[in-house]
């Protein structure tokens, strides 16, 4: 198998490129380095069966090369994260409708499967947890930035769906709940790497609003390993699939968690969303992914829990 993999220099990307590469599959990684780094695949780069194009996924010329050279395409390239939409709302929202529509039309051109990942962000402010594949959405305003990376990746989802109804192009939408891992930057927001770097400095650990939201998080590995094998199911085209632990904390019992998990004497201290992010921020309180499809499907569920996933971010960072 030759695998394209949009965004492979990105956080999730980098480890599929690592399980594709160790499994004796052939991987090119298209990437524009805005917030993956060229370091993630650095020890790839000049294996045999390893290819990286530095471009865009909005670049027709360049997708439609890399699609039509591989036989599947693993569509990760995304601008990620709530904290990037509020500072580049027009760049954001161009890379991922554009770049999606992109690499589809290309894909369906060549008939090459295609695996979408998305994001839970769709569920919006849905309380109908655990949040279902099939269950209603519920968006906030458009006058709320923030609301514009969930509906982006909506419609990302809207156009895959369509290509499997129209032309029964082999497309698959996973779900993805928060993912962690090692190589994960906390530049955008994301809060284990951040929570972790702050307890190992000693500085305190900035919980936003009363510390009560709750997520799930699920190690990179369990996740990639979801990705290839939902890639590999013929059952799974035409089907959006959530990915994601179902061990729930609050975040501020996460803050705890990485203080113990790595002796630090850190102290938590709560920020108000509004001093990050702006005025009339609204956040989710509890996402809680079901995973009953993807068990179906390929037998999947997480294997590495939250103790192991903090102490693997804990151990790969500086
Ligand atoms: N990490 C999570 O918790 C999480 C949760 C839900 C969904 N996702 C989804 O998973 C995918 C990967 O996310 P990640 O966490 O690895 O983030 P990441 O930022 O590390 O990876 C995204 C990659 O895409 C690249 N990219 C961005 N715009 C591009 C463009 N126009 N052309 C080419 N490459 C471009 C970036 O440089 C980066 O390497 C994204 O689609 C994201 O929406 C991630």
């Amino acid at each position: 198998m030759r695998n394209l993999i949009t965004g492979g220099c990105g956080f999730i990307g980098s480890h599929l490129a690592d399980a594709l590469h160790a499994d004796g599959q052939e991987v090119i990684v298209l990437d524009d380095l805005s917030t993956g780094k060229i370091e993630n695949i650095r020890h790839l780069e000049n294996k045999p069966g390893m290819q990286v194009l530095i471009g865009s996924v909005t670049e027709q010329d360049l997708v439609h090369e890399a699609v039509r050279k591989c036989d599947r395409v693993f569509h990760l390239a995304s601008a990620v994260g709530v904290k990037l939409i509020m500072e580049r709302p027009v760049q954001t929202i161009d890379t991922i409708v554009t770049g999606t529509q992109v690499v589809l039309a290309h894909a369906n051109r060549y008939r090459k499967p295609v695996l979408l990942t998305s994001t839970s962000e769709v569920y919006g402010k849905s309380t109908a947890v655990p949040f279902e594949e099939d269950g209603d959405r519920l968006s906030g305003p458009t006058t709320k930035h923030r609301w514009a990376y969930a509906c982006a990746k909506a419609l990302d989802e809207f156009l895959a769906m369509a290509y499997w109804k129209s032309s029964r192009l082999p497309v698959a939408v996973v779900r993805l709940f928060n993912t962690v891992g090692p190589r994960q930057t906390g530049q955008y927001g994301m809060v284990i790497p951040n929570f972790v770097r702050s307890a190992k400095a000693g500085l305190p650990l900035q919980v936003y609003g009363d510390g009560n939201q709750s997520r799930c998080f699920c190690h990179v590995a369990d996740v990639v390993r979801g990705l290839i094998a939902l890639m590999d199911c013929s059952q799974a085209y035409g089907e959006v699939v959530n990915l994601g632990s179902t061990e729930e904390v609050t975040i501020m019992e996460l803050a705890r968690r990485v203080i113990s998990e790595t002796s630090s004497q850190s102290d938590v201290l709560l920020v108000p969303y509004e001093h990050v992010f702006g005025e009339g921020f609204e956040d989710m309180v509890r996402r809680v992914p079901s995973i009953e499809k993807a068990k179906r499907l390929v037998g999947w569920q997480p294997e590495l829990g939250l103790s192991r996933t903090i102490r693997d971010v804990a151990a790969s960072c500086p």
